[in-house]
């Protein structure tokens, strides 16, 4: 299967209310929070900055652009109508934050209009990076900034111990759903091919706590769709799945992956 995330609008209505499920169960855990303000609230934007971003899925990472990196309007870009729903639903009554369906190759906005563009989880879904980067780049203000952040996706891992089942479930779930599981080991070269000037870089690591509900959210689909695929028998695929809740009852389960995250600079003239 290729990457759902990739078309969401093409997905039937279930699926793109599942996986909204989960952008949100992921979006609210305090440790994605967390990384978030980490590359977030470093930034530094003019007074009445416009911000925008791209693949907003349901929104909470655009209103992260007001609360944490400081703008005064942002615009969150999503093809999904499912997605731009939920995000006009949840935050109707901030009228900072507007969301429109579209595509991030072309966004329809003017050029050099925008303060800052964020990517948050975007790239690794998209079949040709260069081509969102440089509309990034034709919209931004020189000296306007773009905030990328992805995951690692080769460091995703439940595993506990040498040949531990679950773990198969995890990598599973990352081949079937990223569509370039090394975008941020290659972002640099993307980034200053388009003509940008690289800012600071950063690493996050992202541990799975509490109820782990997002590592459960990964584990639940994953086993569905073993099970779908013919892969798993439906008893196995339960059993993986109460392995799981099992452990984070007894304060057992293990979910890691690192994030990357990279500012980059549209120059300006002096
Ligand atoms: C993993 S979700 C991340 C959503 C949000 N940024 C977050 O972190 O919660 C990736 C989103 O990118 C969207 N997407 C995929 N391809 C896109 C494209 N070409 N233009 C804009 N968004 C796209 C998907 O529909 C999906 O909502």
């Amino acid at each position: 299967m290729s990457d759902p995330y990739s078309d969401l609008a093409g997905q039937n209505q279930s699926t793109q209310a599942l996986i909204a499920d989960a952008m949100e169960a992921r979006c609210m855990e305090p440790a994605q929070i967390a990384i978030r303000r980490a590359y977030l609230s470093g930034l530094s934007v003019p007074a009445d900055a416009f911000a925008v971003e791209f693949g907003s899925g349901t929104g909470h990472v655009t209103s992260d652009l007001i609360a944490m990196a400081g703008a005064t309007r942002a615009l969150g870009i999503e093809p999904s109508p499912v997605m731009v729903a939920r995000a006009q639903a949840h935050f109707a009554d901030d009228p900072r934050l507007s969301f429109k369906t579209g595509d991030a190759k072309r966004t329809e906005l003017q050029d050099a209009t925008v303060d800052l563009v964020l990517m948050h989880t975007l790239l690794c879904h998209v079949p040709e990076p260069q081509e969102v980067v440089a509309e990034a780049f034709r919209i931004l203000k020189p000296w306007g900034q773009l905030a990328i952040c992805d995951g690692d996706y080769d460091t995703a891992t439940a595993q506990i111990a040498d040949y531990d089942p679950l773990d198969q479930i995890i990598r599973f779930m990352i081949n079937q759903n990223v569509t370039n599981l090394w975008i941020m080991r290659q972002i640099t070269e993307i980034l200053t091919g388009a003509g940008f000037t690289l800012g600071p870089r950063q690493g996050h690591g992202y541990v799975a706590e509490g109820e782990a509900t997002y590592f459960m959210t990964v584990i639940s689909r994953g086993a569905d769709r073993m099970m779908e695929t013919g892969l798993l028998f439906p008893e196995t695929a339960q059993a993986l799945k109460d392995e799981a809740q099992r452990r984070v009852e007894a304060d057992k389960f293990f979910g890691f992956m690192s994030y990357v995250s990279q500012i980059a600079i549209k120059p300006g003239t002096a």
